[in-house]
């Protein structure tokens, strides 16, 4: 086969989605106008949510609706150890701190059986995250959260058509809060949105991403008396989506369900593809999830994988790691951009250092860093591209490799 380039991800926009950015340019109404308005409204009626409000990132999302909720210096939010950082950051940036809870390494979603035990009278919120596109069980951190009185903050940056029991992630807990990065697959360049069905939740965070102003620019604007300033009922900050990013997002909107059904078919294609290879373990859709496949991340050599985390065995997980990146080094040679899923937040230094923490406290997390991969899937992806990763992939042979 013919070497061909296959990035990680790569953003695929129509050209009227290109187009679409011109609008506010020309209209003039450049900040948090109608074109904001605009893709509240269709990310409600594609989530089901009572309530949008777009941000600059996910990350001011989370950032927000803690603040929003109440969280506070020296309260505790139970985050899970393997995720992108900003689920952890926003906690600390508050002034709380992190109670990393361990992964179930086959969905890489926070384990619901190990979050009780993580509790204590300082826990104000969970953090699930929906990892790459699955929902974390929802169902299960619900009743923790309502037995224990907790508010439940859904990292949903990768939620994106993820859903449990046929309800969308971001209606769940208190609030939910989605990502439109480039590697999303909705993407406004940066951005965020924040989903929830409490109305006096969502009015306060849009008046605190809005320097705390009561009555917004665009309801100036269309009311009565425009020239009259608003009064500021609280410190906010400037966390605005711009129109030029909204215009985009929801020029998006209008294929939403053609994008989530070609990431879901790609997925599909992989899943068949690779089901028999035994050291390869594609990503998990329990009964009762639909995937948004916002990644399709495997785990290499599931079997000694598994073991090795459950045994807390570092020589067996650094043998694996060793296989993986000579692997993923083999791939790059090939043209083939593949990465590690994600990372494990208690393994960076600021967590490892302020926390005392070690791989092996959360051993899933650790497993899922080292032994992670990740492979090419986008929408946009050509069927030859899909092709050539699937031959690559299959030329390998791990089968017959002894560990120590
Ligand atoms: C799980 C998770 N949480 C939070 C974020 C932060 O999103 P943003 O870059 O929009 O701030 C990301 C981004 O990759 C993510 O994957």
């Amino acid at each position: 086969m013919s070497m061909l380039n296959v990035p990680i991800a790569r953003t695929s926009l129509t050209p009227e989605e290109v187009e679409s950015v011109l609008e506010p340019l020309r209209s003039g109404w450049l900040v948090q106008g109608p074109k904001v308005r605009e893709f509240e409204e269709k990310w409600s009626a594609f989530t089901g949510a009572g309530h949008s409000i777009a941000v600059t990132s996910c990350t001011a999302a989370l950032y927000l609706s803690l603040l929003a909720l109440g969280f506070g210096p020296g309260d505790e939010a139970i985050v899970p150890a393997f995720t992108w950082v900003a689920t952890a950051n926003v906690v600390e940036l508050l002034g709380g701190n992190v109670v990393f809870c361990d992964i179930d390494l086959e969905t890489f979603n926070i384990d619901p059986e190990q979050i009780e035990a993580r509790i204590t009278s300082r826990t104000r919120a969970i953090l699930p995250v929906h990892l790459f596109g699955l929902a974390a069980n929802m169902e299960a951190i619900g009743t923790i959260a309502k037995k224990y009185g907790l508010w439940v903050v859904e990292d949903a940056a990768c939620g994106f058509g993820a859903k449990q029991h046929g309800q969308h992630v971001g209606i769940f807990g208190n609030a939910g809060c989605f990502s439109f990065h480039p590697r999303k697959a909705i993407t406004t360049g940066e951005g965020g949105m924040i989903t929830t069905h409490d109305a006096a939740l969502a009015e306060k965070l849009r008046r605190l991403r809005d320097h705390g102003a009561a009555v917004s620019d665009l309801q100036r604007h269309l009311g009565p008396r425009p020239y009259l300033l608003s009064d500021h009922t609280e410190a906010g900050f400037n966390l605005r989506m711009t129109d030029i990013q909204a215009a985009l997002g929801s020029a998006q909107m209008n294929r939403a369900s053609d994008i989530l059904a070609e990431r879901r078919r790609l997925a599909a294609r992989y899943n068949q593809a690779f089901a028999d290879l035994g050291w390869l373990r594609t990503p998990l859709c329990p009964k009762g999830f639909e995937h948004g496949y916002q990644s399709y991340p495997c785990l290499f050599m599931p079997e000694q994988t598994r073991r090795a985390a459950a045994a807390r065995d570092a020589e067996t997980i650094h043998e694996v790691r060793c296989l993986r990146n000579e692997w993923m080094d083999a791939l790059q040679r090939k043209g083939i951009s593949t990465r590690p899923s994600t990372h494990a937040v208690h393994m960076l230094s600021y967590y490892q250092h302020k926390y005392g923490l070690k791989p092996e406290d959360f051993p899933n997390a650790w497993a899922a860093n080292d032994c992670s991969i990740s492979l090419p899937l986008f929408h946009g992806m050509t069927n030859a591209e899909q092709e050539y990763v699937i031959y690559e992939v299959r030329q390998a042979s791990f089968s017959d490799i002894r560990l120590l």
